[in-house]
């Protein structure tokens, strides 16, 4: 998988899908060479050619003008001593001088992938996959970089990562380290991004990429709503089944920058890695810095693929524990219920009735601790409220597992309300700017996670709970981003890393509660899916997708997650109309076929249904639980874009063919319709299918489509398929 052709000077990583081809150039300068659908063999016609280019300097050795830095595709490039782009690395040395200079030396060659040191990050065993280092020095700052490159056997899949060794006798401040560089010969190509807003996240972008530089990102301390750390490059032509897709998504759940340039020879670079906004980090003498992974997914076969690559390896690279590739549990969440106002007997009344729909868990989401009311109060008070719960909270866990169901519990770990005890012995461990006001947000402060004695308390207080009550879940969320990040351990040279410590202290935390309570199962959230990302899931192998569960605007959300984030991690659910985020009225319908497109759960008070509705959701139910497996973990084909049309469509098909469910949904009626056809995907061709009653080749269901019901009316309707190999 990975051969190193010496007379060539050429690294070879290859699977049966992809290619990934490097070539150690003149002085040692290590170029890119190629990335995307498998080569057999290489020829070495591609050495970047010689062109003497105008305003392109020449490195010291070189002995013409047609080498130039400026103009290669690089690894791993710097700035100031010849390329003008984008570089990867940024340092400043002792003398104020910001030159490095990283020239080849040594490679390595093995079975299998590191981990990451106190980082999330995809894991393989040594038949799966194989790993090459390349170690490049500079001399004069006595500086080690290694490029760290896995290629997975069976999958499309590149992952890197870049560690950088500090041997000289000074400290060197690193302001970027990015996690990856890829460069592209000149081609046309797109970019596809991920944006949006609290309620409104992961919307789909697309643009051109022309001269100039485009940066997708976040400076909110969490990988955050408005951008996700994930960006694919696709041809003009790229469709969801065809053209070529190149997929990057960063494994961090920080301030994040995926840098698009495309130069001046219509050459395109792609760097993805930490912010370096604001970024400064002092490596220290013989002390090393690692950045976060960075997952590369190539597809020749349009976005689907591209989304059925990166759901395989999340599923199966990423997410850990006893909850890896095991069905989630169906829940009923009484946020939307009650919000702050409840007590032990509401909260039974629900538990009681959603016993009887055949729902698995009963969540407690926020309100069950310290004195909170309402979200002035509290965070940071991780103890029972048991004037309000009626005694311990372990009385409720009972009588909710004596129904045979699950018990989860809402917590919010990483903030501090002025008004808490916390607050008031420790107003210290938020983050503060010396002499200036603290900014709010929910009326909330950040708790400095940097620090290890206020992770230590938090981690206490969580204990203290977890270990004397018997939770099976938890949502874990954090409903603000971050300002006045400082803190007030770290001397002044050091705040440069604050916002990445806070986010190694928040992974040491998770690390620390998922190993010892193994079997709970935990849900990430940040107001909905503000940190819906790789890192989260390899400690929670589930997100609260979104706060926003009008069933119309979760089809794009939906969507948009799917293209990087497999069904099972997506936490999906129906709640009450008029909807509370948008105000819509739609059908019980299509807010469940939307909720059972991911982990079915219900957020709504179960004691105000209608009989007629507790039949329907009593259905709902015994179906998603029927075909969960499907749902969850089968493959995912998106079939029309609720982005580009007024209806949208999807299928969950089995990994062997031989179940698919199909959901269309209309946005608007209108009058005089167009009579529609649905075609599917993914389907064999030659297998007869059942479908209501009737028989139906997977190449006709696939070519011909199947008819939408002429008698679907009004806005927001919807129609499911099943499909069952004869
Ligand atoms: C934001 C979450 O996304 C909601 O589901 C809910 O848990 C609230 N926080 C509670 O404060």
């Amino acid at each position: 998988m990975i051969l190193f052709d010496e007379k060539i000077n050429v690294f070879h990583l290859f699977n049966e899908k992809i290619s990934y081809l490097i070539q150690i150039e003149d002085f040692g300068y290590v170029n890119h060479l190629y990335f995307g659908k498998k080569i057999k063999g290489y020829s070495n016609l591609h050495r970047y050619r010689r062109i003497d280019r105008a305003f392109s300097p020449n490195p010291s050795e070189a002995t013409d003008r047609t080498f130039s830095l400026d103009t290669m595709l690089m690894e791993y490039p710097s700035h100031g001593n010849g390329d003008f782009r984008e570089p990867a690395i940024q340092l400043q040395f002792k003398d104020g001088s910001t030159i490095c200079d990283f020239r080849y030396q040594d490679y390595r060659i093995f079975d299998g992938k590191k981990a990451l040191p106190g980082l999330p990050a995809t894991y393989a065993n040594e038949a799966q996959a194989e790993t090459l280092e390349l170690i490049l020095v500079d001399e004069v700052a006595k500086l080690r970089l290694v490029l760290s490159y896995t290629i997975f056997k069976e999958l499309a899949v590149l992952t890197r990562s870049a560690r950088l060794e500090n041997q000289g006798t000074q400290t060197v401040a690193i302001q970027r380290l990015a996690s990856s560089n890829l460069d592209f010969y000149a081609r046309e190509l797109e970019v596809i991004d991920l944006h949006g807003a609290w309620g409104h996240e992961r919307q789909i972008g697309r643009q051109a990429i022309t001269q100039g530089i485009r940066i997708f990102d976040s400076k909110r301390g969490a990988s955050s709503h408005m951008q996700n750390p994930f960006v694919a490059l696709v041809e003009p032509t790229t469709t969801e089944f065809h053209g070529e897709a190149f997929g990057c998504c960063l494994v961090y759940s920080g301030n994040f920058e995926a840098v698009v340039q495309q130069d001046q020879y219509q050459q395109t670079r792609l760097i993805m890695g930490i912010n370096s906004f604001q970024f400064n980090w002092q490596l220290q003498p013989n002390m090393s810095f690692t950045t976060p992974e960075a997952v590369f997914v190539y597809s020749d076969q349009g976005l689907n693929q591209l989304s059925a690559t990166y759901h395989d390896l999340f599923n199966q690279h990423l997410v850990r524990g006893k909850y890896q590739g095991k069905e989630r549990p169906t829940l009923i969440n009484n946020w939307e219920a009650t919000y702050f106002d409840f007590n032990e007997e509401k909260l039974m009344q629900i538990v009681d009735e959603a016993e009887k729909l055949g729902i698995e868990m009963f969540v407690l989401d926020d309100g069950w601790f310290g004195k909170r009311d309402d979200d002035y109060s509290s965070l940071g008070d991780w103890f029972e409220y048991r004037e309000k719960l009626n005694g311990r909270l372990q009385n409720i866990v009972e009588k909710v597992h004596a129904k045979g169901m699950k018990f989860g519990l809402w917590v919010e770990p990483e903030m501090i309300s002025e008004d808490s005890e916390l607050f008031r012995a420790h107003p210290d461990w938020a983050f503060q700017v010396p002499n200036r006001p603290r900014s709010t947000s929910r009326s909330q402060y950040v708790l400095d996670f940097s620090r290890e004695d206020v992770r230590e308390k938090i981690y206490q207080q969580l204990t203290a709970i977890l270990d004397h009550t018997d939770i099976d879940y938890i949502k874990w969320d954090m409903n603000r981003n971050m300002t006045e990040v400082y803190s007030t351990q770290l001397p002044q040279e050091a705040q440069g890393e604050v916002a990445h410590r806070y986010i190694l202290g928040l992974y040491d935390l998770l690390e620390k509660l998922t190993t010892r309570y193994p079997d709970i199962l935990f849900e990430s959230c940040s107001g909905g899916g503000g940190r819906f990302d790789a890192g989260m899931l390899y400690y929670m192998p589930q997100t609260w997708t979104s706060d926003n569960t009008d069933a119309l605007a979760r089809l794009n959300i939906q969507y948009g997650t799917s293209l990087a984030y497999p069904i099972s991690t997506m936490g999906s659910h129906v709640s009450a109309v008029p909807n509370h985020q948008t105000h819509r009225v739609t059908s019980l319908a299509i807010r469940g076929n939307v909720a059972m497109s991911g982990v079915l759960g219900y957020e709504l008070d179960l004691t105000k249904l209608t009989a007629e509705e507790k039949i329907s959701i009593q259905e709902q139910i015994v179906f998603y639980k029927q075909h969960r497996a499907l749902f969850q973990f089968g493959r995912f084909i998106r079939l029309t874009s609720p982005f580009e049309k007024n209806s949208c469509a999807w299928m969950f098909i089995s990994k062997d063919q031989k179940e698919a469910i199909a959901f269309y949904f209309r946005k608007y009626t209108q009058a005089s319709f167009p009579l529609e056809t649905l075609r599917l995907a993914g389907l064999d061709e030659e297998q007869i299918y059942e479908l209501n009653g009737c028989e139906i080749s997977g190449s006709e269901a696939m070519h011909l489509g199947l008819y939408i019901d002429e008698n679907l009316t009004g806005d927001y309707a919807t129609q499911m398929f099943y499909l069952k190999a004869k």
